[in-house]
């Protein structure tokens, strides 16, 4: 049987990773710079993170969501003294998407309204109600389709605020990422999200973060939506929730009502997902990941904008992306190929850069000499 090609592969199969490198499969070592796709939050194959899912296993692996989970319990307490999201409530899932979705079903129940705002070259996973709201007709497939999404431009106050006048009553929820990732690292302004809060606390809508790529300390702060200082009435989480433990949650305003029904899973909240999920929390505190990530980012960013090659710079923390000037477009396969460095991207000529949130700043300046040799490979070629 082969596998359904849905990715154009690097070449490359890794077999081993630590910290913020991985290895091939012929003991290559690469910096990893992408975080597997955000991913890596603590780092990989934490030692603590390591052993929590270690001693889960041997005491249980699995039950239904139909007993009580002290270990669940265990992480919302820790997720409210984190995030300072007091009183929140914590539904969890198993993936960004499926906390998209939930997210947004629990707008609508809640409300008992149908359309919901979403922006344009937002991301929120490929489920039904997640694709719909990502702007991208490409993966939406025809039974995906719906009207009840409305796109609007992003960070445009006065298309929302028309919106909201002229159909305020019909809007269950804005969802709206922090810091657009999958488009090219493109930040909220505080004054689009402070106006988001208002409209929705105005018309009786529910305010999404989806914070599942630009959460979890990666910006420097819980969730990159805290810059604006306002809350959500909630939160999406995954990816570096687990630090590549398949784990996703929302995090509920109090005022938001449970019913028995209302959401549920089988795997979600599965007690080797919350164990890697309390490791994470519990490595960030103890190393102080989230000042790391704010002092880190800030002198990443400050280097690059100073590298040769480099035309723009955006993103908060540990969460960047950078275009390169003209002739440079190679620059990721050969930060790859010759340097050993991977990097994300996004099209068409953004290069991310999502690395651990515990990267050292040896290994930052191992990147920068790598991208500086890199762009001096390439323009030597080229005059
Ligand atoms: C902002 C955002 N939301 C949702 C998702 C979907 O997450 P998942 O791939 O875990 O379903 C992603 C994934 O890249 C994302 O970046």
């Amino acid at each position: 049987m082969s596998l359904f090609q849905v990715y154009p592969l690097q070449p490359i199969a890794i077999t081993k990773a630590l910290g913020s490198h991985v290895w091939d499969d012929k003991g290559t070592e690469y910096l990893d710079m992408y975080g597997g796709h955000a991913v890596i939050s603590i780092g990989h194959t934490h030692p603590h993170w390591v052993k929590r899912i270690e001693t889960q296993l041997h005491a249980m692996a699995f039950y239904s969501n139909s007993v009580i989970m002290p270990i669940q319990e265990e992480l919302a307490a820790a997720l409210n003294k984190i995030s300072a999201k007091k009183d929140y409530q914590l539904f969890l899932c198993n993936s960004g998407a499926e906390a998209n979705e939930n997210a947004l079903k629990l707008a609508s129940f809640h409300t008992g309204r149908k359309k919901i705002i979403a922006f344009s070259k937002s991301f929120h996973g490929r489920t039904s109600l997640a694709v719909a709201a990502t702007d991208n007709p490409s993966i939406i497939a025809p039974v995906n389709e719906t009207d009840n999404i409305i796109f609007l431009p992003f960070n445009d106050v006065e298309a929302l605020t028309a919106c909201f006048a002229k159909q305020g009553d019909e809007i269950a929820g804005v969802i709206i990422e922090g810091i657009q990732g999958v488009a090219g690292i493109y930040e909220a302004t505080n004054i689009f999200l402070q106006t988001i809060r208002a409209l929705c606390d105005k018309h009786g809508a529910v305010y999404i973060a989806d914070s599942v790529q630009c959460g979890y300390g990666r910006s420097g702060k819980f969730f990159a939506h805290d810059y604006a200082g306002v809350n959500a009435d909630i939160y999406s989480m995954a990816k570096g929730m687990g630090n590549g433990f398949p784990i996703g949650g929302i995090l509920i305003a109090p005022y938001i009502k449970a019913k028995f029904g209302l959401l549920g899973t089988t795997f979600g909240g599965n007690p080797l997902a919350c164990a890697a999920a309390l490791a994470v929390l519990e490595v960030m505190e103890k190393e102080n990941l989230m000042e790391a990530a704010a002092e880190k980012g800030k002198a990443l960013m400050e280097a690059l904008k100073y590298s040769k090659g480099v035309k723009a710079v955006r993103g908060k923390g540990l969460m960047i992306g950078f275009e390169m000037e003209a002739g440079l477009e190679d620059i990721r396969k050969v930060l790859l190929n010759d340097y050993k460095i991977f990097t994300g991207e996004a099209k068409p000529n953004v290069i991310r850069l999502l690395p651990s949130l515990s990267i050292s700043n040896t290994e930052i300046e191992l990147f920068l000499k790598g991208l500086k040799e890199a762009t001096a490979q390439i323009l030597n070629k080229t005059v």
